[in-house]
């Protein structure tokens, strides 16, 4: 997933009033999750403090940041192409300065400094607030890094500078990190520890997006059912809290209906969610707010409960069964996405049928499908041999990528002839003359534009359908348009 990321046209005056005076230019690049998306907004509003305004012309830029993705090897090499690339730039304008941010600035350290010499800058997840010092190094000729991990940083008190805007969606962070460790993944060591972000800074940014007239807002976490705010850092701390900040604690299920009673006349969704750490309640929170989207991203990863242990899943398959029932009996009109892992170590043809049999289960709307990539220190990496060819990871991947398709079909089929609402966001990429949005269960409607506009509310009759989208006519403005 390749973005080049433009200036948001929507900044407070206060943001505006700054950016007149700056004269240097930030080209920032973001890949990977959309973690990664709202960082560099992050790193966007600190930098427009010292100097800096976004460009989406490279050759124009001063300094050149991209934000990077660890998560499968192939992540990797896509931005091991662009640093190439922008090193090519960097010998007609050597006064440029590129420097690497996110997972692999944490995971690869100075490795990129002292055995590369490609970038003059190394910054991990938990370090951008210390970029103004880090330019000044830069500045004075000096490389700088810093991939320390915090106990506590959320950049709960940095108003992100909105990138790539439709001025209708966007993503809020609720937490950082993962404790998790899921034996495949890279995660928990480039993000380091779970922790909460204040409710109060939450709702405040909120609050921030409704009055510049945006609609939708989705929660982001690496794990957001384990969200818990008590005042102190990290979550595995909440044992030593006080009996006072464990009476005001506030979890996921309450900061969710927190947002949807505050905010009656805007969307939310969340993302991603944990089986092991989903708590009924919040499916509850869901059922109950018709502005909380009937939509889950419930990632499984195998339907084999041998291999789940492997991957240190907290769960059996039976288990995540029973929650799929529980979601569906709570919530009927839910959709559930997946992300599914192919060839993960030791999974055997039988793994993959349970895998194949969990999806027809599941009635997935759609899902992120993959197949295992090693990655260096993890648990998986120590201790399992990477021993699933990759003709056969590859093969198991297409299988389980045609079961999706064939289920997703059948899912949006039961859209047909109903009537959803479709928050719009821009034009539809296959005409000019429509507009796309999606309706509650995360798909894509795709309508003629008729005299509506972009941000509003409507209802949609469904006509046709593909897997992945609908299309439909406007019949009027739904309950949600103000
Ligand atoms: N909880 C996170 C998960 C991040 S990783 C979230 O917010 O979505 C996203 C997905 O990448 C995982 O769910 C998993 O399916 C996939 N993934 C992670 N590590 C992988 C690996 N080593 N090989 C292949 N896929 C992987
Ligand atoms: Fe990774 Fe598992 Fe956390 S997939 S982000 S360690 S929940």
């Amino acid at each position: 997933m390749e973005k080049v990321i433009d200036e948001n046209k929507q900044g407070t005056s206060l943001q505006l009033e700054q950016k007149q005076h700056n004269t240097k230019k930030l080209f920032i690049e973001s890949y990977g999750c959309q973690m990664n998306f709202s960082d560099s907004e992050i790193v966007a509003s600190i930098l427009s403090n010292e100097g800096y305004n976004t460009t989406d012309k490279i050759e124009e830029a001063d300094l050149v940041l991209v934000n990077t993705c660890s998560i499968r090897d192939k992540a990797e090499q896509t931005v091991r192409k662009r640093l190439d690339q922008y090193n090519r730039y960097k010998q007609n304008k050597p006064n440029m300065k590129v420097g690497v941010l996110g997972c692999m600035a944490e995971r690869l350290k100075n490795q990129f400094l002292e055995e590369e010499k490609i970038v003059d800058m190394v910054v991990g997840p938990d370090a951008y607030k210390d970029l103004p010092n880090l330019l000044k190094e830069v500045e004075e000729g000096r490389d700088a890094i810093n991939v320390i991990l915090s106990k506590e940083e959320t950049y709960g008190d940095i108003a992100p500078v909105r990138l790539q805007s439709n001025g209708v969606t966007a993503f809020v962070s609720i937490m950082r990190g993962c404790d998790n460790m899921c034996t495949f993944c890279v995660v928990p060591f480039t993000r380091g520890r779970e922790r909460s972000r204040d409710p109060q800074s939450i709702i405040t940014e909120i609050k921030d997006l409704y009055e510049k007239g945006f609609k939708e807002v989705t929660l982001l976490g690496q794990n957001v059912d384990s969200y818990l705010w008590y005042g102190g850092g990290l979550k595995k701390d909440f044992s030593k809290a006080t009996e006072m900040q464990k009476a005001t604690a506030v979890d996921f299920a309450q900061l969710l209906e927190q947002c949807a009673t505050a905010f009656p006349k805007m969307r939310f969704r969340f993302s991603t969610s944990n089986p092991q750490d989903m708590h009924e309640e919040v499916l509850h929170v869901i059922a109950k707010y018709h502005n909380v989207c009937k939509y889950i991203h419930l990632p499984v990863q195998s339907g084999s409960t041998r291999i789940l242990k492997e991957m240190n899943r907290q769960h059996t398959r039976e288990e995540y069964m029973q929650l799929i029932d529980k979601v569906y009996q709570i919530i009927p009109d839910c959709s559930i996405s997946q992300d599914m892992i192919t060839g993960f170590p030791t999974e055997t043809e039988k793994d993959h049928q349970d895998t194949l049999s969990l999806m027809e289960y599941a009635r997935y709307d759609f899902g992120y499908m993959f197949a295992y990539s090693e990655r260096p220190g993890t648990l998986a990496a120590r201790k399992l041999e990477d021993d699933v060819p990759e003709e056969i990871k590859k093969r198991r991947l297409s299988e389980v990528i045609e079961m999706q398709n064939k289920i997703g079909l059948e899912r949006t089929k039961r859209f047909l002839g109903k009537t959803v609402e479709v928050l719009i966001e821009k034009t539809s990429k296959r005409s000019e003359e429509e507009w796309a949005g999606r309706n509650s269960q995360n798909i894509t409607v795709v309508f003629p534009k008729d005299n509506y506009k972009v941000g509003d509310f409507v209802e949609v009759k469904v006509t046709d359908c593909t897997s992945a989208t609908l299309q439909g006519k406007a019949t009027g403005y739904s309950s949600m348009q103000s």
